[in-house]
């Protein structure tokens, strides 16, 4: 540890001064709020002219297949990343061609790909739910028999916030699947019987240097995430620490750059990997207040090939979101230790409009 005191000059020049970002949603605007104090600006590319980052950056209005909107975003950049995973992979391609794009488009189209995952997780030794992929009706039908029931199909591209699923509480429910999902290539995982959820959060720099988060205790309703607490209560140190090894695999594997979240399911006293998702996470908030580094400082640090920041907690952490209610964020408020982050989203219900976090002291890690 060097000393805290001493000023080192050899940080004292920042090479990269701007970052664009495919995705104007609240990842992007808390990214660039993360990246202002260290003299980074972030330009922004989204299809809605309100979207919550052009509030704190330019923001390029457009399509992600419009190659023009794509040549003004990237130009002058010295960096660019997403902040958004449905992101078209030929969307990355096109900006690679004139900056460099982190995490890569590699990386991109396996966190696009539910299958894909699964098949990422499993060669690398990571238990995942039993499953199979179904692409016509009789597929469907197989799925849901081998995999048996209670299941639940995805599509296995496009979902977020539990939407393009549907759970089937017997097998003969597969074509209520096939017309819920419309048709789409989907996979049917058995559906787990977990004791809770949990996700780990890691950084990989550009020379492949790594870092992970404490791993976070995840309550979702409705598929959409709730509330996260670190450290994540009832996880054993040893399921935490191997899920940390885990995701530290799947950066390197990936030749990673940038901040990487993966989702597991607690069971049995064993994990399983859900899916990940590659770019800062809505289980990671909690990190802007609760950790020495924000996941957010973090990935803008690995894009821009900076040293990479601590990731030890400050302490025990609550995060709650605010989902369509935004009475709620002055409720959450009235508790004098609570720290607000509202999106400037117009309220919609299930749409996250903020989230609040408290933290106190506690055990780190
Ligand atoms: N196989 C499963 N068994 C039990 N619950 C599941 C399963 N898959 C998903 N869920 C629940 O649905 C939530 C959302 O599913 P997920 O696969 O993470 O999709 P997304 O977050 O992209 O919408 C999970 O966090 C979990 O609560
Ligand atoms: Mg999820």
């Amino acid at each position: 540890m060097s000393d805290p005191l001493r000023f080192n000059p050899r940080v004292a020049t920042i090479p990269f001064k701007r970052v664009g970002i495919l995705g104007g949603g609240q990842l992007g605007r808390m990214l660039a709020l993360a990246a202002h104090p260290l003299g980074i600006q972030c330009r922004f590319l989204d299809p809605a002219p309100d979207a919550p980052a052009g509030d704190v950056g330019e923001l390029i209005v457009g399509e992600f297949d419009d190659p023009t909107a794509l040549d003004r975003f990237a130009h002058g950049l010295d960096a660019a990343t997403f902040e958004f995973e449905n992101v078209p992979v030929a969307a990355v391609e096109q900006v690679a061609r004139t900056v460099t794009v982190s995490p890569s488009a590699l990386a991109l189209s396996v966190g696009q790909d539910r299958a894909r995952e699964k098949a990422l997780f499993q060669e690398l030794g990571i238990g995942v739910p039993r499953y199979r992929l179904a692409a016509t009706l009789e597929e469907y039908g197989r799925a849901a028999a081998e995999v048996g029931a209670p299941c639940v199909a995805k599509t296995r591209r496009m979902g977020y916030d539990g939407k393009g699923q549907h759970v089937l509480r017997s097998i003969a429910e597969a074509d209520h699947a096939w017309r819920a999902l419309g048709g789409a290539p989907a996979i049917f995982e058995a559906f787990v019987d977990f004791s809770f959820e949990f996700s780990v959060i890691g950084v990989r720099g550009v020379k492949g240097e790594i870092r992970t988060y404490a791993p976070i205790r995840n309550v979702h309703q409705g598929g959409i995430l709730r509330t996260s607490t670190v450290p994540a209560p009832g996880l054993p140190q040893a399921l935490g620490d191997a899920a940390r090894v885990h995701v530290a695999a799947i950066m390197e594997r990936l030749n990673y750059v940038g901040v990487l979240a993966v989702e597991f399911f607690a069971a049995d006293g064993t994990l399983l990997a859900n899916e990940m998702a590659p770019r800062v996470h809505n289980s990671g908030h909690w990190t802007i207040e609760g950790a020495v580094t924000s996941q957010f400082e973090n990935h803008i640090r690995a894009v821009c090939g900076l040293p990479l920041g601590d990731t030890s907690s400050r302490g025990t952490s609550v995060m709650h979101n605010i989902v369509g209610d935004p009475l709620n964020a002055a409720v959450r408020l009235a508790d004098p230790r609570a720290k607000l982050h509202w999106y400037g989203k117009e309220p919609r219900p299930g749409r996250k409009v903020g989230h609040v976090t408290i933290v106190t002291e506690g055990p780190t890690g």
